[in-house]
């Protein structure tokens, strides 16, 4: 069952009726403002850190789950009713609803009553603030006298603290406003929160009409005991005209609209953050009141219609650019709208916000990850290479001087986040992993010589490279008996905690080490190492250090070496060792005989290519891992705790990393399954957890099906094939990669693009057009057989092997590649 479909045109989905599953949610904003918002223009916004600076407040776990927004009320001021333009928070059954959800907008429209309704949410470029513009047609044969009253709920800024601070926070709520005597601007609201102390900035909500009325105190708009849906100013058709002192401040306007038959009003509210100079916050100088003469400007821009749709069209060229630079045309549908629109769309979201805000991340938790964002990088290098540039340097700035890394980082300081610390053994790989994907896709050598501190340190400064040799040390400095990597505090997969071994409720699993380290280890981890030691030996190669290109490949064969004697369980690679030296992942184990990671990742890292295990592991992963909704992390999955593998064993079977689907490693094993050669494998894979090509089952996979999730419930849970945690998850840049680079085979390579397609028997080709290193790649595949052999002809000479090299200067180059 469907909630919508696709419009691949407008690059929108467009969902149909209001009651989705779940709430389904878009992404406001591109670089310093954000904002999520649901199809019922649920969510909040926030200032770069959606915890330190979050201008609105959400409740997250509510009832109903989606609760708090950006909110519109309409009323018929004859009759008194009154209703949500969005749905919510009134919820009254609209005669026809819409929502649209495009790139860095959503639109939602809807008609109660012969009032049809449209509101369009963005956030302009390079500016940091949101504009809604709203719409209001009378479609009746009679007049109507209609009210409509904004609504947002001001959060004091810290989202911790504004869920927890009552004693404090109940008093210090302050707003100015102004009711709209200058001309051009309707009614500003300002919230002031503590600006009156160390903060310099303030948020507004802005309107462009004339107002009757506003409020900005919350229990004077609702009614001591009403909620969102039934708002008593809007019951009785009159604002408050309420001053916050206090309790909880909220922006309110109320404008009345008297419309003939047919006639239409558009209206724009703008909501936004400002900061002033320290020295500049207050006018007059020495008084409380904030000094707007900053803000004036950019509000009275935005309140105009022709403004406000300028910025409106410079977002859609802003994606059509960033989209255009990588077009395919192939016989799926799935594959082009995921390539062309969403997936791509996905990786920009997951790239600006890591794990910290969704509607599963609470904003609070979470900053940037350094494992997570150095593999962010992959899909997006791509589309803004001076930010992935700028990415890449922030990381590694937190990088500790032994090759380590924090776990993560916090986006407004960029600072290692010592609440969590460090020890996860696999997380500084990651970073040449990121690096790489960067330099084979700018031919930027230069980034290696930028100097970086370590640990936010400058007099520990040193060249990005010897970062990424730090990186590689980290893993060689720290081997176990069987001469693996030690796994640390964990390795890619979060909850495999082999040195904790916790006994108490509410420990946390992240930061809780009880043993010593120096036993448990990852094979896992050698696998990603040898990925990695092959992106340094290419990087050392170009750069003339052969000794140490050689180095990087011995140091691959070790582990490579240490993976066949004893990373090896018969059919498979063994995932880890315990504490007590005891296999993961081993027949021998009574549960979690298979785990998927180190099938895709030692078979990725170049393992058993030439002794048949690396087709024997895919083929093991095939018989005992896939199911018809993807490939589960392992089998069979824990049905108890075990105090010696940790988190992993805390989930009921089938969830998250206890056998769930867990959509992040699938496209190892996509990846996997095309460096061996077996196309219809790799692409039956990339289907089965193609967020396009579930849309028909939405009511089973209820996340949004534009969009892959984290996780879906795998074949031991009660309800197999439900998504969850949909949005910001490495799925996303994983799954680009997989197949961009490995199905559709087109590969950004140290010397050049490396085209070199495994797509199914049954396709005759493909076409794609892509920009690299300055130049616009026409590229068309022909299958005239039914393997993966490629010859390709570039500028109309033919090229020996794969990889297109790159000529400064050229602009544009055609390549027809041969499939046989
Ligand atoms: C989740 C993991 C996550 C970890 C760190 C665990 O509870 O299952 O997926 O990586 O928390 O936040
Ligand atoms: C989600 C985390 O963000 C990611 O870093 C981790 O690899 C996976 N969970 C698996 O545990």
């Amino acid at each position: 069952m469907k909630y919508g479909l696709f419009d691949d045109a407008r690059r929108e989905y467009v969902i149909t009726r209001p009651d989705t599953p779940l709430p389904w949610i878009n992404y406001l904003g591109s670089q310093d403002y954000f904002g999520i918002i649901s199809n019922t223009a649920g969510g909040y916004s926030f200032y770069r850190d959606a915890r330190l600076r979050r201008l609105t407040r959400y409740r997250y776990n509510n009832v109903p789950f989606d609760t708090g927004g950006r909110y519109l009320y309409l009323r018929d001021d004859t009759s008194g009713e009154y209703w949500s333009p969005t749905w919510q928070p009134v919820r009254r059954p609209l005669e026809d609803y819409t929502c649209r959800h495009g790139m860095g907008y959503t639109i939602i429209g809807s008609t109660f009553s012969g009032i049809a309704a449209e509101v369009r949410y963005f956030v302009p470029l390079d500016e940091t603030l949101e504009i809604w513009q709203v719409s209001v047609t009378n479609r009746r044969a009679e007049p109507a006298d209609l009210s409509l009253f904004s609504f947002v709920e001001f959060a004091l800024w810290d989202a911790q603290d504004d869920m927890t601070n009552f004693q404090r926070n109940f008093n210090t709520g302050e707003v100015e406003i102004e009711d709209g005597a200058d001309p051009g601007i309707g009614g500003v609201i300002y919230h002031k929160t503590e600006y009156r102390e160390r903060r310099d900035h303030f948020a507004y909500f802005a309107c462009s009409a004339p107002l009757a009325g506003y409020d900005t105190q919350r229990e004077a708009f609702l009614g001591p005991y009403q909620g969102f849906d039934t708002p008593q100013a809007v019951i009785d058709g009159r604002a408050r005209n309420s001053h916050a002192h206090g309790w909880a401040p909220v922006g309110s306007h109320h404008v009345r609209l008297a419309l003939g038959p047919g006639e239409s009003r558009r209206l724009i509210f703008v909501l936004g953050y400002q900061e002033n100079p320290r020295d500049r916050k207050f006018d007059p100088p020495g008084s409380q009141v904030i000094n707007k003469a900053t803000v004036k400007p950019i509000i009275a821009r935005y309140l105009d219609p022709a403004q406000a749709d300028a910025a409106f069209d410079a977002l859609r060229a802003y994606w059509d650019g960033l989209l255009g630079g990588f077009q395919v045309d192939t016989p799926d549908e799935h594959t082009d709208r995921m390539v062309n629109i969403w997936n791509a769309y996905q990786c920009m979201v997951t790239f600006n916000l890591s794990r910290s805000a969704s509607f599963y991340e609470s904003g609070v938790g979470r900053g940037m990850g350094f494992r997570d964002s150095s593999q962010d990088l992959l899909g997006f290098v791509h589309m803004i290479p001076a930010r992935a540039r700028e990415r890449i340097l922030d990381i590694a700035a937190t990088q500790l001087p032994d090759g380590g890394a924090y776990h993560q980082y916090q986006p407004l300081t960029k600072r290692g986040n010592d609440a969590i610390g460090s020890n996860f053994n696999d997380d500084p790989l990651w970073l040449v992993l990121g690096t790489a994907a960067y330099i084979k896709e700018t031919g930027d050598w230069d980034i290696l010589n930028e100097s970086v501190a370590y640990d936010n340190d400058d007099s520990l400064a040193a060249p990005l490279y010897n970062h990424l040799q730090r990186a590689m040390g980290y893993t060689l400095d720290r081997l176990g008996p069987h001469g693996l990597p030690l796994i640390g505090r964990a390795d890619w997969n979060d909850c495999l905690n082999l040195n904790t071994f916790s006994a108490e409720p509410g420990e946390s699993f992240q930061t809780t080490t009880n043993m010593d380290g120096k036993v448990a280890e990852s094979v896992f981890i050698a696998g990603l190492f040898t990925l990695a030691a092959g992106e340094m030996t290419g990087i050392a190669r170009h750069l003339g250090l052969s000794d140490e290109a050689a180095r990087y490949r011995d140091a691959a064969a070790q582990l490579d070496a240490a993976v066949q004697a004893h990373g090896w369980d018969g059919a498979w690679f063994r995932r880890a060792y315990d504490h007590f030296g005891q296999p993961v992942g081993s027949q021998e184990c009574e549960e979690g005989q298979i785990f998927i990671e180190p099938q895709g990742m030692c078979v990725m890292g170049g393992m058993g290519l030439k002794d048949g295990r690396a087709l024997q592991a895919l083929d093991s992963v095939a018989e005992r891992l896939a199911t018809d909704h993807g490939i589960v992390l392992h089998q069979p999955a824990y049905t108890q705790y075990y105090l010696n593998l940790g988190e992993i064993s805390t989930y009921p079977p089938g969830y998250k990393e206890n056998a769930g689907i867990f959509c992040h490693n699938n496209p190892w094993i996509m990846i996997a399954e095309a460096i061996v050669g077996r196309s219809d494998r790799a692409f039956d894979y990339y289907r089965r957890i193609c967020p396009s090509a579930r849309e028909a089952i939405s009511d089973v996979h209820r996340c949004e099906p534009y969009v892959y999730a984290q996780m879906i419930a795998g074949k031991d849970a009660p309800t197999h094939g439900e998504a969850k945690n949909s949005w910001l998850t490495g799925t996303a840049a994983w799954n680009y990669v997989a197949i961009t680079q490995w199905i559709l085979g087109i590969r950004p390579a140290f010397e050049g693009l490396e085209i070199a397609p495994v797509i199914p028997a049954d396709w005759p080709g493909f076409s794609a057009t892509r920009q690299f290193r300055g130049a616009t790649y026409a590229i068309t595949v022909r299958r005239e057989g039914p393997g993966s052999s490629a010859s390709l002809v570039v500028d109309g000479e033919p090229l020996a092997g794969t990889v297109v090299p790159h000529r400064p200067g050229v602009t544009a180059r055609t390549v027809e590649v041969t499939l046989r």
